[in-house]
């Protein structure tokens, strides 16, 4: 059963896009954001069976790429051409697999512009109008905004742009700064005028407000264009004058398309570059004003005017189909603030997979991600341990834990019958929530439900304990089954995963011979041969990530104010003790405890003693934490234990495990606790 009815019809036909990166600079993490979303949520559709086509492009158009082209001392073309390149290189690392990669400066996207325009422009949207502008008379080209420096008009500060202070934050005309200069060739520039072609916005505002209120926007973006709405909508000046990078606007002589009005164009001439060299799809079906297919627009919060209002309005006005939705994302920031290259938190894609493996960062992106507009903190430490603990130490391990007894005892062949069909059943019902969220793009929930899963899926194995089984010769068929089940929900685990971690889903296909698809979680593998367990992911080390923030910083001539990489300082407080094995860790078997009783020791001042609950299980166990909590706090509270060390009598009693504590002692001592949800004995690792 759906929750969705839309979700169990295969013939639903879905073109998705995320917003296009300008040509002029390399991919970093924040970018990597929208990307990533978009393109689990399209792994999704796919392995849900939909006809789904995930389309990109370079914004490859504008005033700043044509400067940067000439800095750089060759053509736009070229630059263009390499940037594209490497984009395409950077966005494969991360596996995302859009389906089409194009360029908007391209013949059919000089077409579409100049039909988009030309509509327009006969349906009556375009005006006309004379405006007076900044122009550097040295290099002879009218000046954008951030183009013109000059002193505030408000508190005087020097160095500021055209259109905002950095100092007292007023915005203002470029023309109202004092003593502005080009920052392209350092002359004054001149007041000059000239003809602009406008879109006429005002026009659409019903047809806009009608959508805003369909309801199925985000409650943010609806928000927001209300604002708009209130402040009244505006002509948008949609021309340049030459010289310009970009397609000359039909009709005038010196007059381009502005960037921004040819760049979303890009999303329909990349589909339609799609279509017509591979067939895959029937552009039309897509874009004519009745189409019955969906359009989805993945973009970052600073774009939405630009998606939500000129875009919408300009399809309908040339009468092609409007978006089915614009989802906006927030920003990345990197351990807390803005992505700083002084800090080395200014992370090119590139540089990330010198050091570090990219489903680290989907599994991460997935985990913190949900439908809303809220920015997204990409903490170091907390990347390195949720990965770790997530996708290493739950779901892999299941595996791990697994497959040797399969592979060594039983032929690498997976047992005929099922141990517990209620657990089993119980993963199996569990993904129709799980695609429920991926569809609302409440990744955060689906991952959030999968690790839920893989706690009782290890639960279940620590129970069982089959390396202790197996010492008993009677009990070889219960460790197969155990084993054999352990293996089947780890498969319905990673099919749930596969949109995130597409590559270790692959490595797992391969393990298990299997090919996953959504609807493969609904059976399982009985009697089944499956390939010798390899180490499927490395654990993310802090060497690596403190060696990529090292790779990161720009070489600053004033290097000591660099300030050291923040992941660091955290980490390094204390020295860490000597490395040991996996092996040797796994000994140690810590477990959640129920703090049923605390009380003081006649005599002791340092020692409280505890009871533990293991969930049936009592234990006695003499803490030093007296100096940090009244034995009352404690009553009640979950803990951390380990269970297995070997009781040791003291002078109050016997002690029959330990608690876990952080810090430096005295009265700085913090009892670990788990999450809510973790119950009395549960295994932790
Ligand atoms: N070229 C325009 C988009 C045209 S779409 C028809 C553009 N390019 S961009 O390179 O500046 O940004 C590309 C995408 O990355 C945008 O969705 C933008 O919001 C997003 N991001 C850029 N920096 C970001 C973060 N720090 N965090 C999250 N997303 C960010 O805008
Ligand atoms: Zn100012």
């Amino acid at each position: 059963m759906e929750a969705d009815s839309r979700m169990s019809h295969s013939e639903r036909k879905i073109l998705v896009t995320n917003a296009l990166p300008y040509a002029n600079g390399p991919i970093h993490i924040g970018h990597l954001l929208g990307y990533i979303q978009a393109d689990i949520w399209v792994r999704f559709q796919k392995l849900r069976g939909n006809e789904c086509h995930y389309m990109c492009a370079d914004d490859a158009h504008g005033t700043p790429i044509m400067l940067k082209a000439q800095q750089l001392g060759i053509t736009p073309e070229q630059m263009i051409g390499d940037m594209q390149k490497s984009h395409e290189d950077d966005f494969a690392g991360f596996n995302i697999g859009f389906d089409h990669y194009y360029s908007t400066h391209s013949e059919e996207n000089r077409e579409l512009a100049e039909t988009i325009y030309t509509r327009l422009d006969k349906a009556g949207h375009i005006k006309t109008e004379v405006i007076e502008q900044l122009y550097d008379p040295q290099k002879e080209m009218f000046l954008p905004d951030r183009f013109v420096k000059g002193e505030c008009p408000d508190c005087g500060a020097d160095d500021q742009y055209g259109d905002n202070c950095d100092v007292c934050g007023a915005t203002y005309a470029p023309t109202d700064l004092k003593n502005p200069r080009s920052v392209v060739s350092g002359a004054t520039p001149e007041m000059r005028q000239s003809e602009h072609y406008f879109f006429d916005l005002p026009a659409f505002g019903d047809m806009l407000k009608s959508w805003t209120r369909s309801g199925s926007l985000q409650s943010e973006m609806a928000n927001k264009l209300n604002e708009w709405f209130e402040q009244g909508l505006q002509r948008w000046d949609i021309s340049r004058d030459a010289p310009y990078f970009g397609f000359k606007i039909p009709g005038t002589e010196n007059k381009y398309f502005y960037v921004w009005l040819d760049a979303p164009i890009g999303y329909m001439s990349s589909f339609k570059n799609y279509c017509d060299t591979t067939g895959k799809a029937v552009w039309d079906d897509y874009w004519q004003a009745d189409s019955q297919a969906e359009v989805y627009h993945f973009i970052g919060k600073d774009i939405i005017y630009f998606h939500s209002l000129f875009w919408p309005a300009m399809l309908k006005g040339a009468d092609f189909r409007q978006p089915t939705n614009v989802w906006a994302h927030g920003f990345i920031t990197v351990n807390g603030t803005k992505m700083s290259k002084s800090k080395g938190t200014f992370i090119k894609a590139r540089t990330y997979l010198d050091h570090l493996n990219p489903e680290y960062l989907r599994y991460y992106f997935a985990a913190k991600l949900t439908s809303r507009i809220d920015d997204l903190d990409l903490n170091l430490t907390d990347f390195a341990q949720r990965v770790n603990s997530d996708l290493v130490g739950k779901v892999i391990n299941i595996a791990s834990r697994c497959a040797g007894f399969i592979s060594k005892k039983f032929d690498g062949r997976l047992s005929s019958d099922i141990a517990d069909a209620t657990l089993l059943e119980d993963f199996q019902q569990a993904g129709t929530q799980i695609a429920e969220y991926y569809e609302q793009r409440e990744f955060a929930k689906a991952m959030r439900d999968i690790m839920a899963l893989a706690d009782r899926a290890n639960q279940y194995i620590a129970d069982k304990e089959p390396w202790q089984l197996i010492k008993q010769p009677d009990h070889e068929n219960e460790v197969h089954d155990i084993c054999s089940l352990g293996i089947n929900l780890f498969r319905l685990l990673m099919i749930y995963l596969t949109p995130v971690v597409p590559e270790l889903s692959k490595s797992v296909q391969n393990f298990l011979n299997d090919s996953f698809s959504w609807d493969s979680h609904r059976s399982a593998l009985t009697n089944h041969p499956i390939n010798k367990f390899k180490a499927l992911m490395q654990r993310v080390e802090m060497d690596n990530i403190n060696a990529m923030l090292e790779a990161s910083k720009e070489q600053q001539q004033d290097q000591a104010s660099v300030a050291p990489a923040v992941a660091n300082d955290e980490l390094k407080k204390e020295p860490l003790a000597e490395q040991i094995s996996f092996d040797e860790f796994a000994k140690v078997d810590l477990r959640v405890a129920l703090i049923a009783n605390a009380e003081h020791v006649e005599g002791a001042d340092k020692l409280l003693k505890l009871t533990l609950d293991l969930g049936g299980e009592q234990r006695q166990v003499f803490a030093g934490i007296k100096s940090a909590y009244a034995p009352e706090k404690l009553i009640g509270q979950l803990t951390v234990m380990v269970a297995n060390l070997a009781p040791r009598k003291m002078r109050f009693g016997m002690s029959e495990g330990m608690v876990l504590a952080a810090g430096p002692g005295k009265d700085e001592i913090y009892i670990l606790n788990p999450h809510d949800g973790a119950k009395p004995g549960m295994r932790v690792m």
